[in-house]
């Protein structure tokens, strides 16, 4: 994270809090059930988005994907004056968190080696409360490599690597993980049952199999089966679903589909990171993004990445006039450091946003739920679920995954599907949300993570 934008900070400016006041008991599966869940995601889920998904109520935060060996060679440093803590690489930034944001944060890696996976665990461990390991990132760049969904077929590997970090983290770390369906349930359910069985705390599942395109809707009819499977082996982890879900609303159909104990949403927290919120906020340009922005600037996070999350923002309408959404899209996308966005959100001191996210996370007074609780799941009529075979389609687009290029900048390795040409993708079901506008396309930037 480059410091050069970061002016320096008055002597009469209160300084942020670098540490958290509250001590919160180490996580169990418990708080991986009843929640919403910011999903991992390389380039979009930035400190930032982070911490604003849990102001408005995300029970848990995953970082991005990092692979193994990226994290290996880097130099832990913290900023005395924000406590922000930053992995430094070569050039930049790999990892970037807060002591805030430790009890909620679970760091996702990208292994395809139970010894590199333990090594990457122990260099960030003292910053996080749980790992996660991808299982289902199906770019070839993460593929060749044995990693992310490669480990879907390679069970035997995935499994390992899950019984290593779980012997090797000391207990009050838990270690999770996130694949997707196989295209047979039987198969789905043979692998959920060794991996419930490495001594996981929660299992993530991503209701698409590994040949789906992200615009295909996800089959979250064939969860409940697994979760009521999982139920019956009788370790109690929790079954998080992930796919398809627009937010806290959406998450009550989305549970009564499925039955399981927590949703985890990407894209439209992508877009809209108070969607963990019963009431998100609209007209993003004037509620939502010139705070982030002057977060971003108050924590030091790299202008390209706040950039990058500022151009993906997007909600619904309903009182801004178009042009004035219009003229802050454009100026985003010309802006070349926070400061050419000083017409739009200054006076920069962020502060008043930072004091806002300590104060809502406080307000949790040293419990995970958030604010407003989910309902229970009401016991709705489910279709009868059909195997989905490997279909056509699925195989054609398997071929297309395999052969499409894929431009990997160093700290986007493992992402799942965040290329350029991949963006914007608004669900099918996205009136609901009312997101109508599609982000412009920002420029592809090249942006620590
Ligand atoms: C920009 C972006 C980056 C992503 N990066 C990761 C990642 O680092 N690790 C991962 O397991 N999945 C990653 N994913 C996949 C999401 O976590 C999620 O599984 C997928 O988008 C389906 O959820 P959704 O329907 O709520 O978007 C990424 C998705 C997006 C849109």
């Amino acid at each position: 994270m480059s410091r050069r934008s970061r002016p320096p900070t008055p002597d009469s400016s209160p300084r942020i809090s670098k540490k958290p006041r509250l001590e919160y008991p180490p996580l169990t599966a418990d708080d991986y059930k009843n929640g919403l869940m910011l999903a991992p995601m390389v380039r979009s889920g930035a400190l930032p988005t982070r911490l604003y998904a849990l102001k408005h109520g995300a029970k848990l935060v995953w970082g991005p994907e990092t692979v193994d060996k990226a994290i290996l060679h880097t130099t832990r440093v913290v900023d005395p004056v924000t406590g922000v803590i930053s992995y430094h690489g070569k050039s930049k930034a790999i990892f970037t968190t807060h002591p805030i944001e430790k009890p909620f944060l679970i760091y996702q890696i990208g292994s395809a080696d139970p010894e590199l996976a333990v090594q990457a665990a122990k260099m960030v461990q003292q910053d996080v409360s749980g790992f996660d390991l991808n299982c289902g990132c199906p770019k070839p760049f993460s593929t060749h490599a044995g990693m992310g969904a490669a480990l879907l077929s390679n069970p035997d590997l995935l499994c390992s690597i899950l019984t290593a970090l779980r012997q090797a983290m000391p207990p009050e770390i838990t270690i999770s993980a996130k694949i997707r369906l196989l295209p047979s349930q039987e198969d789905t359910l043979k692998l959920v049952e060794r991996i419930v069985n490495t001594g996981i705390t929660a299992l993530t599942v991503h209701c698409r199999t590994r040949n789906m395109r992200k615009k295909e809707r996800a089959v979250i009819e064939r969860l409940r089966e697994i979760v009521e499977f999982v139920e019956r082996m009788g370790k109690g982890i929790a079954v998080i679903e992930n796919g398809d879900c627009l937010g806290y609303e959406d998450s009550k159909r989305v549970r009564q589909v499925t039955g399981a104990h927590s949703v985890m949403i990407a894209e439209a927290a992508e877009a809209n990171p108070t969607c963990f919120s019963p009431t998100p906020l609209k007209d993003l340009e004037q509620t939502f993004v010139p705070g982030y922005i002057r977060l971003g600037k108050y924590l030091g996070n790299h202008w390209t990445s706040t950039k990058f999350c500022a151009t993906q923002f997007v909600g619904a309408h309903e009182n801004t006039r178009k042009n004035d959404s219009k003229a802050m899209r454009e100026a985003i996308v010309r802006a070349k450091c926070y400061e050419d966005l000083d017409s739009f959100v200054a006076p920069w001191t962020g502060e008043q946003e930072w004091a806002e996210i300590v104060e809502a996370i406080e307000k949790r007074g040293g419990q995970r739920a958030p604010p407003h609780p989910l309902p229970p799941i009401e016991e709705v009529e489910v279709a009868p679920f059909i195997p989905a075979a490997l279909s056509v389609s699925e195989a054609q687009t398997q071929k297309e995954n395999d052969a499409a290029p894929t431009v990997v900048h160093e700290a986007s390795l493992g992402q799942e599907s965040a290329s350029a040409a991949d963006k914007p993708q608004i669900p099918p079901t996205a009136s609901l949300l009312g997101l109508d506008v599609p982000p412009p396309s920002g420029e592809t930037v090249d942006v620590a993570v």
